[in-house]
């Protein structure tokens, strides 16, 4: 009897694809159980995602763990022969927590590690099946490459101190240069230190142009041996026939704990977030092999059952703007219609939710203010304008491409005009802002408890139901009729221009035409 194909859905036929792809190139399939021994993730924490893992005591009161990852038990058990290269695939459930539903999810990944002697022919090897699994899914897609060498060696020619490199990171992860350019000027950069941290976000696009863009800006040695690595793997793909989706942008940076030199995510068109992720992980393969070094990645097979939304209208791409709705909105509409993204229809005289324009190609969805980062994060919207309280609070997963300097406020901590903290007690703390409350008293290692509610908060420390409050200032105007007072405010707040990871990487032309226009007219 022959097998049918087409009775598999296209998930399985995918990952059955996979499966002969990874073994035709000499990968083993490697299996682990549901459960492995918590003290595995417990002494390799700092290689997880999330310290948080579901444990259990089996039947011999041994503490196992529901794997939250399987790179760490491929890397123990690894056969590798001296000199040689251990080659493993799997497909297997991972269980981790979701931050948004505050449960555990089960998540299918299939994958491949390389662990052992990773030379250039092998990491060429693991970058190419990655090129080729997106390919298998016959969706346009795109792999953005970079090398966290060119980063870490660009922080110690610019002499970044240790202690605010993790938040340097997130800034040019987020393309986020206005909060980079504060954080450099805080720390006393130099200006060209600042400039060359921010030049990084712009060294994005066809390889070839990349690297033309960036030799002449390596400062050091581990920089210029970051592109050399790049250059010779974009080198030896391009003569493969395989570098036609590939790109390369240098503010793609991850985790600086796990990966240590070329980093990697693919994107599908039409889908909100990568599919694929990898890199090279020597720390973690060291970890139980002296001198062994390590590169692989991960697709997360839930996120291709997803089905791409067509964002084209008669053959334009339209730009799917989440608007807030309200005076902020207004404005940045405004501001927008000014510059030829303005609708015929106006959304004020209806309660419709969509307005579009064809002819520019916008669609602007009237959402909650307190939902735009949602809307943007899914990629139900591609771009979207956004208080920097909502952002922070939300900790989506966007880029951050522009301060607007509209709506300007800030974040502060407000009490009684006779308060005076008593570090002794625990403090009570109203407000809206949970997680930036929390956020900023953990940074100062004050326990607290929180009230969480929806508005007025003036009114819960006048009722006795707080000490303070946690909230946005503007004019100081309600804090002054309730005889309250700004005791500190920590957090400046605008609203920001946020775009979702994907949709960068396949309507760029498009968003980046649209900053330019929104920077000529906010530009403070
Ligand atoms: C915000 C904030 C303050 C007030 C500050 O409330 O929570 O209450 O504005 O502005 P001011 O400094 O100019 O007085 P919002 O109007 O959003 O209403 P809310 O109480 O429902 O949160």
């Amino acid at each position: 009897m022959e097998l049918d194909l087409n009775i598999l859905k296209p998930q399985e036929r995918l990952s059955l694809q996979l499966r002969l792809l990874y073994e035709k190139a000499g990968f083993g399939k490697y299996h682990m159980g549901r459960f492995e021994e918590y003290g595995l993730y417990q002494e390799n924490r700092r290689f997880l995602s999330s310290e948080q893992v579901i444990t259990f005591t089996d039947l011999d009161g041994r503490l196992l763990a529901l794997k939250p990852d399987v790179t760490l038990s491929i890397a123990k058990n690894a056969q590798v022969e001296e000199g040689g290269c251990g080659r493993y695939y799997y497909v297997e459930n991972v269980y981790r927590p979701s931050q948004e539903s505050h449960t555990f999810q089960e998540i299918s990944q299939m994958g491949l590690e390389c662990i052992g002697t990773v030379d250039d022919a092998v990491t060429a090897q693991a970058v190419s099946l990655a090129l080729q699994s997106l390919a298998l899914t016959e969706r346009d897609f795109v792999v953005e490459l970079s090398h966290m060498g060119f980063v870490t060696g660009l922080f110690d020619a610019v002499g970044a101190p240790e202690a605010i490199r993790p938040r340097l990171l997130t800034c040019i992860r987020d393309k986020n240069l206005h909060e980079l350019q504060k954080c450099a000027a805080e720390t006393g950069l130099s200006r060209q230190g600042t400039d060359a941290l921010g030049r990084l976000s712009r060294l994005s696009g066809g390889w070839e142009a990349v690297l033309e863009a960036a030799e002449p800006l390596a400062l050091n040695a581990a920089m210029g041996a970051a592109l050399t690595e790049l250059r010779t793997l974009c080198e030896t793909l391009a003569a493969q026939g395989r570098a036609e989706k590939l790109k390369l942008d240098l503010s793609l940076v991850n985790d600086m704990d796990y990966y240590n030199g070329l980093v990697f995510q693919g994107y599908l068109a039409g889908l909100p977030r990568a599919v694929l992720k990898g890199g090279r992980y020597d720390p973690l393969a060291a970890q139980f092999r002296s001198g062994a070094r390590a590169i692989g990645f991960a697709l997360y097979l839930d996120e291709l059952d997803r089905t791409a939304e067509d964002t084209r209208e008669n053959g334009r791409v339209m730009l799917n703007v989440a608007l807030p709705k309200g005076r902020l909105g207004d404005k940045v509409y405004d501001l927008l219609a000014g510059v030829g993204y303005g609708c015929p229809e106006n959304y004020n005289d209806t309660r419709k939710l969509v307005v579009e324009n064809p002819a520019a190609g916008i669609r602007y969805f009237l959402v909650k203010p307190s939902d735009v980062a949602i809307y943007v994060e899914h990629g139900a919207a591609d771009i979207g304008i956004v208080g920097k309280d909502i952002l922070a609070e939300s900790g989506a997963d966007v880029y951050e491409l522009l301060d607007t300097g509209l709506g300007k406020c800030r974040m502060c901590v407000a009490g009684p005009k006779d308060f005076a903290d008593d570090p002794g007690r625990t403090l009570r703390v109203a407000t809206k802002f949970v997680n930036i409350a929390k956020r900023y008293y953990a940074a100062q290692g004050r326990d607290i408890d929180i009230i969480k509610l929806n508005g007025s908060i003036e009114l819960a420390p006048i009722l006795g139901l707080s000490d303070v409050i946690v909230d946005i200032v503007e004019t100081g105007t309600t804090l002054r009729e309730n005889n309250l007072k700004v005791l500190t405010e920590f957090m400046p707040i605008s609203a920001r221009f946020i775009a979702n990871r994907a949709s960068y990487q396949f309507k760029r032309r498009e968003i980046d035409t649209l900053l330019g226009k929104l920077r000529e007219v906010t530009e403070q």
